[in-house]
């Protein structure tokens, strides 16, 4: 793509796609076309949300009245193209529920190709800057464990806290992920069990000073229904008087208009990425739209996510039996307030009945 091309990018919903055209004025090079590919490192970065896996679709290139040509992904319907189909475009549906859906591949989300790259594609969140803080708070709650991750992934947090002599123990459902952490030095004393975390069982229960569920992970459970049963299943593994912690951003609905589904949280010359929100359901997609700078193909991918409230959370875990004891800004105890982007929340299993 040459600097200074004028590029018009526009997002169509039908009832099971979305349809992503980019057009461009110049007549003289054609987009080669070719299968989806996983997003580049920072696809995501400041979001904290990963790059995972890429749903296929289809692109295709129409050359219109000259000098103009469209790519199109997402229209399965395949009735872009025919005359008069992109004069009326439908309205925009609100999005079906996403109600549980278990990825196809049995690592979910975070298969090998995804896990191959974590570490360096999250290089941030294990500087000491951002770790240090996170693992100094869940010390302190954990004293000497044992502790239980949900999502524990590739170790980031898990390791440190067992170098710093507390019992680690995980539930994760990608194996990938998980046999990275086990080929780290120290990885092989953390005991992981390979399941969903809203479900999965760790010992005879009831035994856990602290459970805790990080990086926004709560919301790749993407019905509340699965959220609830993650509260329930914490305070299953929790002893008396232990700890919940979940650390996950705050709905950013505030940048959403009246009347719009989707927000673009990054728009440069080859890469648009958008979030598309259905605040009935509060099922939410991250999407990402790419062109390849030297060949012009384009790829497109979507990444399921419920949102959730604080306060949502607060009422899943009183269902579960616990009862909010903390919520912060972040691991430094930073005040939570109406500006806060995310929040570190603490619940507590009752010592007594
Ligand atoms: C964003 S990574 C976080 C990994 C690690 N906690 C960290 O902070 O680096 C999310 C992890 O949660 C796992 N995961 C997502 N949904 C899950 C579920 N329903 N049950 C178990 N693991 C899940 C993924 O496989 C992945 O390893």
């Amino acid at each position: 793509m040459q600097v200074g091309t004028v590029l018009h990018l526009a997002l169509r919903a039908t009832d099971d796609a979305i349809r992503v055209e980019v057009t461009d004025t110049r007549a003289e090079r054609l987009p080669e076309l070719r299968p989806p590919r996983p997003p580049a490192a920072d696809a995501e970065s400041g979001r904290g949300l990963l790059p995972v896996e890429a749903r296929a679709m289809r692109w295709d290139v129409a050359v219109e009245a000259a000098p103009r040509k469209t790519g199109r992904t997402g229209d399965r319907a395949g009735a872009a193209g025919k005359p008069g189909a992109r004069s009326r475009p439908p309205p925009l549906p609100s999005l079906p529920m996403v109600n549980g859906d278990a990825p196809r591949d049995p690592d979910g989300y975070f298969p090998e190709r995804i896990a191959a790259d974590y570490d360096r594609s999250s290089a941030r969140m294990f500087t000491p800057e951002v770790l240090d803080p996170s693992v100094d708070f869940l010390h302190r709650l954990a004293g000497d464990g044992p502790a239980l991750e949900f999502g524990i992934g590739t170790g980031r947090i898990a390791l440190p806290l067992a170098a710093r002599g507390v019992d680690v123990r995980g539930i994760d459902l990608s194996e990938a992920m998980v046999a990275r952490l086990h080929a780290k030095p120290g990885g092989d004393q953390v005991p992981v069990s390979i399941g969903d975390f809203a479900t999965t069982t760790v010992g005879a229960g009831g035994e856990f000073a602290l459970a805790y569920l990080v990086f926004n992970t709560v919301m790749n459970l993407t019905s509340q229904d699965a959220q609830v049963d993650c509260f329930r299943n914490a305070a299953a593994h929790l002893a008396p008087g232990g700890r919940f912690v979940v650390e996950t951003m705050v709905p950013d609905l505030r940048r959403l208009p009246h009347g719009q589904e989707a927000v673009p949280f990054h728009v440069s010359d080859t890469r648009w990425a958008f979030d598309r929100y259905d605040v009935v359901t509060q099922a939410m997609s991250s999407n990402y739209v790419e062109v390849d700078p030297e060949t012009g193909q384009g790829s497109y991918w979507t990444i399921p996510f419920r949102y959730v409230w604080p306060a949502e959370l607060d009422l899943m875990a009183r269902l579960a039996g616990l009862r909010l004891r903390e919520r912060w800004g972040g691991w430094e105890r930073e005040p939570f307030t109406g500006e806060s982007g995310q929040h570190v929340s603490v619940w507590e299993k009752p010592a007594g009945p």
